[in-house]
């Protein structure tokens, strides 16, 4: 019998998402109503013209690899899209196509990180980025924000974080698990802290498409300079309701997505040729659907700050401003997370994921995707349960 596992995967945590959403499914699975308040994708279905499009794509003999970091035609697109959606400017070959928003993440932290370097991230923060951090080999620093800022990091607690050791800075506007939106002021001075400091900005975009009051700016847009220092992360998979098709972008200096492009030469050679072609679609064809969900997740937000507001035990500090989640103050109710979360789900039959995946154990997350009365019963049990406990 050889050696057990190495160092380097003993230390990686379960996600905490993955985890509760295949329980609820599990108890889902054995008849019971259980209501998911935990997911993290959105409940709509991919739209029709790109699956369409997809189906052209296997008929049609898009079935072998493409390019490792994807179709130049997709490149292409991704580089338009980000010029009209984000107003960021790139050239193709500044542009890689990964398997999901997660393996841009996972290629730039591996290409830029390695032992002894410290990775600034707001917490809470979403449930991979230390796991991704450590697997580098470099040590996660969580930079705390407050309720009482809507979650917002500010430049101030960015510079107070920084060290000799301090090499890059994740961000994630808007934010899972919060909701939260830096505004451009923000983002602008957080920028030129990592220019004076020369740290490395790993800006995580993949919800910016889905922010409700007012568009979430990009940090290298509203700070151009930052551009040799700075990768973007996106990806179709909120914005087109396209999770399981498994493609994300990275875009950044020529010679960082390159770097991340040899990586890839050897995990995964190239996304999936014929959801390539989806996405190429996706952006390429019609944005209606994008602004629909976009506004529907509005309108549920809306609803939901609205009946969060009327449980007793439970706070939500400030209405989220984009992406589909909201991280609700949990204190009040005496218990923590984890033990709040299976009970819930055990004896409410509402599932929601632990704060304490995010590095907050006194709160929970709960998401707005999915059908807006099932969320309003969910909302109801967990006021019903919290008013239960002694
Ligand atoms: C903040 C954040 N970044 C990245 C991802 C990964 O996206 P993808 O499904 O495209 O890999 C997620 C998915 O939940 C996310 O919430």
């Amino acid at each position: 019998m050889p050696s057990g596992l190495t160092r380097r995967i003993e230390a990686v945590q379960p996600s905490a998402t993955l985890k509760i959403t295949a329980l609820a499914k599990q108890m889902r699975a054995q008849g019971k109503k259980v209501i998911n308040l935990a997911g993290g994708e959105p409940d709509f279905d991919t739209p029709a013209f790109i699956k369409q499009a997809a189906i052209a794509a296997i008929e049609g003999g898009a079935t072998k690899y493409t390019p490792t970091t994807g179709l130049p035609e997709l490149k292409q697109a991704v580089a338009d899209a980000f010029r009209k959606f984000s107003g960021l400017s790139f050239s193709p070959a500044q542009v890689a196509v990964t398997s999901g928003a997660k393996q841009a993440l996972y290629n730039a932290i591996q290409a830029l990180i390695q032992e002894g370097d410290e990775v600034l991230m707001p917490s809470p923060y979403w449930v991979s980025y230390p796991e991704m951090v450590r697997l580098a080999g470099g040590t996660p620093v969580e930079v705390r924000t407050r309720p009482a800022d809507g979650f917002r990091l500010t430049a101030e607690q960015v510079a107070s974080a920084c060290t000799s050791k301090t090499r890059c800075l994740l961000l994630n506007s808007p934010a899972n698990p919060t909701g939260a939106v830096l505004n451009e002021a923000t983002l602008k001075a957080i920028g030129r802290i990592a220019l004076e400091k020369g740290l490395w900005v790993i800006s995580d975009e993949i919800y910016a498409r889905l922010s409700f009051d007012g568009p979430a700016r990009s940090i290298l847009a509203v700070l151009p300079e930052l551009a040799p220092q700075t990768l973007i992360v996106d990806g179709v998979s909120k914005a087109y309701a396209m999770t399981g098709w498994r493609i994300g972008f990275l875009a950044g200096p020529e010679k960082v997505v390159a770097a991340c492009g040899r990586l890839q030469d050897h995990a995964t050679s190239c996304p999936s040729h014929i959801s390539q072609r989806a996405a190429l679609a996706a952006l390429t064809g019609e944005q209606g659907p994008v602004e629909a969900m976009a506004r529907e997740f509005k309108k549920r937000r809306d609803l939901l700050v609205e009946r969060v507001g009327r449980i007793r035990k439970v706070k939500l500090a400030a209405a989220p401003a984009g992406a589909f989640y909201a991280f609700l103050d949990i204190s009040g109710t005496g218990l923590d997370a984890d033990a709040l979360a299976e009970r819930l789900l055990k004896e409410a039959e509402v599932a929601a994921v632990p704060g304490s995946g995010f590095g907050w154990t006194d709160h929970l997350r709960v998401s707005f995707c999915l059908d807006t009365k099932e969320m309003l019963v969910g909302l109801d049990r967990l006021a019903e349960f919290t008013e239960k406990l002694k």
